[in-house]
């Protein structure tokens, strides 16, 4: 495969991927990427060939435990992983553009411009010595070349339309005048300053009240729709993403070990792993709040795996799991899974070994 760090002129085209639900190219298709950090203990895959795509106005979640891989996947899209981090394969094709190969100019035009990007915590994200005010036109500025009025005039409408009371006064306002959900609002206003075609959401609520928490899915919720966007976001709660994402995709270990339309991955899991952390969540008479984990440690990525990476954690695992890589494979209508004893024993394997339990988690995304 040829750099794509050092082919630009690439004809963007060529081998586009079609969705064949839709028969279309979707909007944004990851193919095989893959992006490590060279650390002491040797290169560490980070991310270890992820694919998925993403149609217009579609809502994508990837959940995962910590470390799974979900951020530096997003970052990974418009190369923004901070160095020595590498993307060292894949194609990413956005809008007809391959991303990987394009110039930083044009990613600088993608970034913040055609996606729109919520990190976890507002307060990091904005720059505490600027007004949101200045920082909205900052952007309007950059992608759309608004200045003076006009520019002013866009930001208030941006920060009422993310439901900021008083804008008109606010916009003279700096971050820390405002409370956490209110920052994040400041953010989503950034996110979508451009109208966006693809938001990327990161463990957007993370940071907040869980009474703000709720607020804030609603409002991008709200938005995705007015303004048609899509969204991949990321969470590790299944919570989030039952109530909000129409399809889903697992991460573990770097690599998507389950991807299906959520209210089947949820209902019928093709993956221990998936399963596992459904049934690690409290229920809902469990007010103890205790945070459950998955038994074992997830597997040291700096060294090279074989077999299936959720093995020596899987109460299914039996000895081929650790003998042979699994591959994503097709098990039912979209739903896809790397187990190979699903992929041998047929779609009930995993929700029959592992019984229900864990909270409801009714799906209500539409
Ligand atoms: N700069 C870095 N140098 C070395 N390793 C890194 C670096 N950044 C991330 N990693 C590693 O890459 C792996 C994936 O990180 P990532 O941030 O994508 O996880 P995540 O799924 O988003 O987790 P979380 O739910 O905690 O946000 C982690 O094990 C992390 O330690
Ligand atoms: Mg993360």
């Amino acid at each position: 495969m040829p750099d794509p760090t050092t082919n630009p002129g690439a004809n963007p085209t060529a081998n586009a991927v079609v969705n064949p639900a839709t028969g279309r190219a979707p909007l944004l298709s990851v193919e095989g990427l893959r992006t490590e950090f060279p650390t002491r203990a040797g290169v560490f895959k980070a991310v270890n060939g992820v694919s998925f795509i993403i149609d217009r106005g579609e809502t994508l979640g990837i959940v995962g435990e910590s470390g799974s891989g979900k951020s530096v996947s997003a970052l990974s899209l418009v190369r923004l992983v901070a160095p020595p981090g590498r993307v060292v394969g894949g194609r990413v094709m956005f809008e007809g553009q391959d991303l990987l190969a394009a110039s930083d100019k044009e990613l600088r035009r993608v970034r913040g411009g055609r996606i729109g990007f919520v990190f976890q915590d507002p307060m990091t994200s904005l720059n505490p010595l600027m007004t949101v005010g200045d920082q909205l036109e900052e952007t309007l500025r950059l992608h759309l070349g608004l200045k003076g009025a006009a520019a002013r005039g866009r930001a208030v409408e941006l920060l009422k339309h993310v439901e900021i009371p008083a804008a008109e006064s606010r916009v003279r306002a700096y971050p820390y005048e405002f409370s956490g959900g209110m920052c994040q609002r400041v953010m989503i206003a950034i996110a979508i300053a451009c109208n966006p075609a693809l938001l990327v959401a990161d463990e957007p609520t993370t940071a907040l009240d869980v009474t703000i928490q709720g607020q804030i899915l609603a409002l991008i919720k709200d938005l995705q729709r007015e303004l048609s966007m899509a969204l991949l976001l990321i969470t590790h709660d299944l919570g989030v993403i039952a109530h909000m994402t129409q399809r889903t995709a697992v991460m573990y270990a770097g690599r998507i070990v389950e991807t299906g339309p959520t209210s089947a991955l949820l209902g019928r899991s093709l993956h221990a792993y998936t399963r596992s952390l459904m049934l690690c969540r409290p229920t809902a008479s469990d007010t103890t709040s205790r945070l459950l984990t998955i038994p074992g440690q997830p597997p040291n990525l700096a060294q090279e795996l074989h077999g299936c990476p959720f093995a020596p954690r899987c109460p299914m695992a039996e000895a081929a799991c650790t003998e042979r890589d699994p591959e994503l494979l097709e098990l039912a209508a979209s739903h896809t899974s790397a187990c190979i004893v699903a992929q041998r024993d047929g779609l009930s394997a995993v929700v029959d070994r592992l019984p229900a339990g864990g909270g409801s988690l009714a799906g209500s995304a539409r």
